[in-house]
Order: structure tokens, then C-alpha cells, then sequence
């Protein structure tokens, strides 16, 4: 794979105050990720500075006195070239500011799309924001004992509020198509499979909270496999696929540290991020364990088994740049094609749930048509909602 490098402009070095980078200068930021990075897209300024590292040089490339959108692309434009000397940070200090500035500028969108669209269960949508706190932190910070306590937190939250939620899994698939920057990648699959465990296949409580950790924490590993491959469009050599595939053992790894540091994290999540790519017929990686580990010693955890099929409903559903978006009925479809792939009794309970979600929401959308909702916008007047009879 080409290796490209970003180099500075002309422009950029003049308009910008830019200092070199020593190694104990390191600690003193924090990187931001490329999706958090979008929301200033939705904000009209910042108390905060935007860094911008090329190889060892950090330029202060954002401030509230140059704020602007079209610097925010500029960062986003380079990020999306997949440069390998590139990041954007700020300072430690700051990240509080820029933490609290990301959550409102997400409750904002939440309320929006809570407005928009009638059929979502707030309910559900909340759980999944508590989630998604806890992976950005995971991301950002790494695992800590702190981390694991917020992610024990938010697992038990999701299991208590959606114990008898069964259109959670429909919601939050409405959810990634009315607002994709809403989505996030760990965060979905905990709650996914939080909602297979206690909802569909009723297991105790217990047992639902780790299984939602197990989400949570499946792809840890891939904090170690650089963006450029995460996001590469096409292919993978065999040595890239190689690498990709580490972020199972990379990932059992770190969580297994994470435990001798102290952290309270079950060794059967651990077991989830080393297994999540098994496959149920026996063709996924590192191992090529097969069926069940009830079964035999070469099976594959119960955990495991649902926390996959999150994954993989999870991962269709996002656009990525090597791939569409799909949605539920589609992303349902493609897995019963790879039916092999997954445990039949816990895949005939999801698609069960799926489908009768499906028909729910379609029966609640004719019923909200055929009442007749129109909604007349009047510039003078502001926005009026009139129900008619059909
Ligand atoms: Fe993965
Ligand atoms: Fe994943």
C-alpha cells in the first residue's frame, strides 16, 4: 500500500502559529476522531484550539477568532485522503470544553430526530447516546479502570431500560438512516446485542450486561490497525488482511492487561473480542473455531455467538467507503444468504424480531398517511401541524 504524506502549505504556515512537537510535549494532547470531528460542522464557533499535527510539527489550525466551516473541511478533506503523518488533537486541557461542546451539539441532533420522526422510542435512542458515550471514551482514553466502570454502567442501564423493548434493535436501525452521523460502530453492536440476550432470547440480567460490554468492547483491537487500512476502498492484500485480522488478538490482549491493571472487565468479554469474527460454520478467523462451546472445546462462546451477528447487522448498515449503506430489510437479506455463518437458534430469534419490527413500523407509517398528518409551513405564521381524518 502507498504511503501517502501530507506537507504543510505556504498559506497555512503563515496564517498559523506552528511549534515542534517533543516527545514530552505528547501527553499534553489528545487526539480527536474524524467522526467527532464532524460535528463542528454543527456549531458556530469555539473557546478552544484546534490542533492540526503533520509528522512532528503542530499547527494551532483552528481558534474561535478563525473559526469557520471551510477550515473544518479543510481538516476533514486531508483525513479523508488517508494521509499517515496526520492528526487532530487538542490540548488535554481542553478536551473537557470540546467533550461538552460534542454533547450538545448531539443531544441537538437527538431532539431533532426525535421530532422529525414520531416512531423512534426515545427510550431507546437514550440508551444508545449512554453507550456511545462509553465507547468514545474507550476510543479516546483507552481501556482504564474508569472506562470499564462507565461501560459497566451503561451496559446495565441499556439492560434495565429495554428489557421488554422489542422494537430497540428496528429503532436504532431507523436511527443510522435518518441521521448516519448519529451512528457508532461499538456502541451499536453492545446495544444490539444487549437486546438479543434479554429481549429475544431472555437470558438473565447478568449474563445481558456482559453480553453488552462484549459489544462494546469487541473491535478494541483496532486501535492498533492504522486508519489508512480501517478505511481502505477495495481489497486487502494478504498481508493487509493479516493485519486486519490481529485486532482480535490485539484486542484480547489489551483487555486481558486491562484486567491485571485492575480493571473489573469479565474474561469472557475478553473472549468476545478475541472471537468475534468465528464463524458458526467454522470459516472465520484467528482460529476457525466452529459451533457451539457447549458442545466442544473448539466451540465458540455464547457470547460470542450473539455478539457476532450484532456485528455483522451492525456493519451493513453503515456506509463506509468501501461499501453502502443498507438498510434493515437489505442487511437482514444478506445475512440469510450467510445464514451458515451464525448460531441458527439465536439468528432465527433476531430475524423473527427484525421482521415483526419491520411490520410494525410499516403499519404505524400507513396508519400516520392515511390519517392525513400535513404539515404546512407558513414563513409569516411559523410551522403549523393539522391532523385531518382520511
Ligand atoms: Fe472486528
Ligand atoms: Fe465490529
Amino acid at each position: 500500500m502507498k504511503s501517502k504524506r501530507y506537507t504543510i502549505s505556504k498559506e497555512t504556515r503563515e496564517r498559523c502559529r506552528i511549534s515542534r512537537l517533543t516527545d514530552g510535549d505528547k501527553a499534553k494532547f489528545q487526539s480527536i476522531s474524524l467522526e467527532l470531528f464532524h460535528y463542528l460542522l454543527d456549531v458556530k464557533n469555539i473557546d478552544f484550539v484546534i490542533h492540526f499535527r503533520v509528522d512532528d510539527e503542530m499547527i494551532e489550525f483552528i481558534d474561535g477568532a478563525s473559526f469557520s466551516h471551510q477550515l473544518v473541511h479543510q481538516i476533514i478533506a486531508a483525513r479523508n485522503r488517508d494521509y499517515l503523518n496526520i492528526d487532530i488533537c487538542v490540548e488535554t486541557k481542553d478536551f473537557r470544553k470540546f467533550d461538552m461542546l460534542i454533547n450538545d451539539v448531539r443531544e441537538k441532533k437527538i431532539d431533532q430526530l426525535l421530532r422529525r420522526d414520531p416512531l423512534l422510542d426515545p427510550q431507546v435512542i437514550r440508551s444508545f447516546v449512554n453507550l456511545s458515550r462509553a465507547s468514545q471514551m474507550m476510543v479516546r482514553g483507552g481501556l482504564s479502570p474508569l472506562v470499564a466502570t462507565q461501560a459497566r454502567e451503561a451496559a446495565g442501564i441499556l439492560v434495565s431500560n429495554l428489557m421488554e423493548c422489542e422494537v430497540a434493535v428496528g429503532t436504532l436501525s431507523r436511527m443510522v438512516q435518518a441521521d448516519p452521523t448519529l451512528y457508532d460502530h461499538s456502541a451499536s453492536v453492545a446495544m444490539i446485542s444487549g437486546v438479543i440476550a434479554r429481549t429475544m432470547l431472555g437470558r438473565n440480567r447478568e449474563d445481558s450486561i456482559l453480553i453488552t460490554q462484549g459489544g462494546l468492547y469487541h473491535d478494541v483491537g483496532k486501535t492498533c490497525v492504522p486508519h489508512s487500512l480501517l478505511n481502505k476502498p477495495g481489497r486487502f492484500t494478504p498481508e493487509e488482511f493479516e493485519s486486519m485480522k490481529a485486532h482480535t488478538t490485539l484486542g484480547y490482549d489489551e483487555i486481558c492487561r486491562a484486567i491485571e491493571h485492575g480493571s473489573v472487565i469479565d474474561r469472557n468479554v475478553a473472549r468476545v473480542a478475541l472471537e468475534h469474527h468465528e464463524k458458526f460454520s467454522g470459516h472465520g478467523y484467528p482460529f476457525g473455531r466452529k459451533g457451539r462451546a457447549e458442545d466442544h472445546e473448539d466451540g465458540i462462546h455464547v457470547f460470542t455467538r450473539i455478539v457476532s451477528i450484532a456485528d455483522v447487522y451492525s456493519a451493513l448498515l453503515m456506509k463506509r467507503v468501501y461499501k453502502e449503506a443498507y438498510d434493515a430489510s437489505e442487511a437482514l437479506q444478506i445475512m440469510q444468504n450467510s445464514s451458515d455463518d451464525y448460531d441458527p437458534i439465536i439468528f432465527r430469534n433476531f430475524e423473527k424480531n427484525i421482521q415483526k419490527t419491520l411490520v410494525r413500523f410499516d403499519n404505524l407509517e400507513k396508519k400516520a398517511h392515511d390519517t392525513g398528518r400535513i404539515i404546512m409551513v407558513d414563513p409569516g405564521l411559523g410551522t403549523r401541524i393539522r391532523k385531518t381524518s382520511a
